[in-house]
Parts: C-alpha cells; structure tokens; sequence
C-alpha cells in the first residue's frame, strides 16, 4: 500500500470521494470493482485511465436494491425475471438502455450491463449515493481482478484515492453477463450463476455450457498472470510435467482445489501468490466443466493464454 492509498471501512467516507467526483475501490461479492458515479463524465473517464482501458469497451451500471433499474434499462419478461430471481447477486443483464444511460458508459451503444451486488458494503454505498455506479474490475486493464482491498492497492497505488474494504470477495470470480435483447438470451461471460440457472428460470435452453463464452471486447490474454500457466484435466498428467520441470530448473506450483467454490474464492489471490513468490510455471488442474466449475475453466483458460 502507498502513503496516500487509504484502506477504509468507512462508507461514510467512500460515499464523499464519489459524490464529489472521485473514484474508489468497491468491494462486491465477485470481484473489487473501481468505481465512479455513472453520470459524471468526468469521474468515469477517470476510471477508463486508471485501468489503463480504452473508452470503447463498456461499463457495467452497479444499482443499490431500492433503485429502479428500469430508469437504467429496458427490461424484456426473460430480463425481468433474472432480474427478479438472481438480483442482488453475481448476475449481470445485457439490454437496452434508456436515455439516461450516458454514451461514456456504453461507448456509444445502444445496450448497457446493469447489475445489482449482494455484497452488505456495495449495497450500504449505493443506498447513500442514491445513483448508479460504474465498477469495471480493480486492475489494470488485462491482469488479475482483486479479490481483496489490498490487492486493489497493490495494482493501482496512488491512482485510487480511498479503497473501501469488505473483506475477501466470497465469489471471487466476475458476475455472469448474459445478453437479453429481442428473442436472444445469450451468456457472455461464465461466472456463479450457472446455465442452468438460468434455463430453471427462463426455460431457455442456452446450449452445452462450453469454454468458448466470450463476453465482447473481452481479450483472450485477460486475467493473466505473469507466470505461464499450464492446463491438466488429470492430476497425475500434471504431477509428471511438474517434475520434469523441476528437474530443468524451473519453479512450479500446483494449482488445484476439490470444491469448486474453493476454487472460484482462492483463484486470483492463488495466481498473484505465485507471482509474488516469482514462480515460472502455474500448472493449473481444470474443474468439471458444470456449473461455477464452467467459469473457472474459462478464467484458467484466459490466464493461460499467451
Ligand atoms: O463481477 C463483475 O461484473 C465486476 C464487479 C466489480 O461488479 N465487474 C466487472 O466489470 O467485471 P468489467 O468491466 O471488468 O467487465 C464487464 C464486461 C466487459 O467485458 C465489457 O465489455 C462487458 O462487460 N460490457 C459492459 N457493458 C457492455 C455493453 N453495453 N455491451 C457489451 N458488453 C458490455
Ligand atoms: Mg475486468
């Protein structure tokens, strides 16, 4: 942490840095967001320059759950009934946007991300600014998402003000982002809420729950840790390659947790602990690809992309 850093757990405090147009670390229960008071251009740009993220790539609006999200986005029946079964919590809906939304939020298009937290701390600050929020994930753009508020001081220093702290996220991956626009319901980004989640509500079927979700304008190399990291379906697979590399020289760690949840927690504190321990090789064993195991093995898959 730096000297002009401050970790808080006052919300009272947060809420001021926001209102006057500051920007701040948030803690939700998926990930650390940076975040900005949605209609003030000027604070958002903030945060597009602080990640070090092209103004292009679009924003999710963060609500409190007393506000109205339909002042924010146009909500279909399938949208609306996510909304009414997932909210609060890690699920982020794709729809139209209203008027309201500005263009520096959406770069430009005629969708938004809108997503209400279940974190007790995000909701506490959402009620006292009484607005929308913008909360992209607390890193630079392209590395790991903090799941703690000194992970967030460790990535943007100086940059961020105040760092209100929640405590260690217990998702721990990103929201699930799925797109409800016209007939399609369509799930950009794998997170806890699973495919099947979703079918049980909207009787939908999404198709197989697969790698290939991609949430748009999302880079393959995201969430990449500076040691390479390898994949293994099969522990054994993986102790082998371990040994060999051990005996070239290499420093390896292995990556693998039985439950899943664990799993999800733990992941990106597991890849910056390496990292800080200056290990060459992450050999990371895949999950089962159902449920939350689906968006583990999409975020090993980006970290391990090169
Ligand atoms: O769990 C989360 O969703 C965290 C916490 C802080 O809430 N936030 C987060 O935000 O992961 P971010 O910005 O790192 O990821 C949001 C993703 C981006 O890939 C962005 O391209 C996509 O959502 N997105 C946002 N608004 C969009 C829009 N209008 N159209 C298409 N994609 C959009
Ligand atoms: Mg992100």
């Amino acid at each position: 942490m730096t000297s002009t850093t401050r970790i808080t757990t006052d919300i009272h405090v947060a809420a001021e840095v926001l209102l006057r147009g500051g920007i701040i670390g948030l803690p939700t229960e998926t990930v650390y967001g940076l975040a900005a008071i949605a209609t003030n251009e000027q604070a958002v740009m903030k945060v597009f320059s602080t990640k070090g993220r092209p103004t292009t790539h679009p924003l999710i609006i963060h609500l409190g759950p007393s506000m109205d999200p339909e002042e924010w986005g146009e909500f279909n029946d399938v949208a609306a009934s996510l909304a009414r079964e997932f909210w609060p919590g890690p699920l982020t809906l794709l729809v139209p946007r209203t008027s309201r939304v500005p263009d520096w939020v959406t770069g430009g298009r005629d969708s938004v991300a809108i997503r209400v937290p279940s974190h007790p701390v995000a909701q506490q600050l959402l009620d006292e600014v009484k607005t929308g929020v913008v909360a992209p994930s607390a890193n630079r753009f392209g590395k790991v998402s903090p799941t703690t508020a000194q992970h967030v001081c460790d990535d943007l220093g100086d940059d961020v003000e105040v760092v209100l702290d929640g405590g260690a996220c217990t998702i721990g991956l990103e929201s699930t982002i799925v797109e409800c626009i016209g007939d399609k319901v369509t799930v950009l980004r794998p997170g806890a809420i699973s495919s099947d989640d979703i079918f049980r509500v909207t009787s939908i079927s999404l198709g197989s729950e697969n790698e290939d979700i991609r949430a748009p304008g999302m880079l393959a190399s995201h969430y990449a840790p500076r040691a390479q990291v390898l994949l293994f379906e099969d522990i054994s697979e993986a102790r082998k390659t371990i040994l060999n590399l051990s005996n070239q020289g290499k420093t390896t760690t292995l990556l693998h947790h039985d439950d899943v949840n664990e799993y999800a927690e733990s992941l990106y504190a597991d890849l910056r602990h390496a990292d800080a321990a200056g290990i060459d090789i992450i050999c990371a064993i895949l999950p089962t690809p159902t449920g939350l195991g689906v968006a583990v093995r999409d975020r090993l898959a980006k970290a391990a992309h090169r």
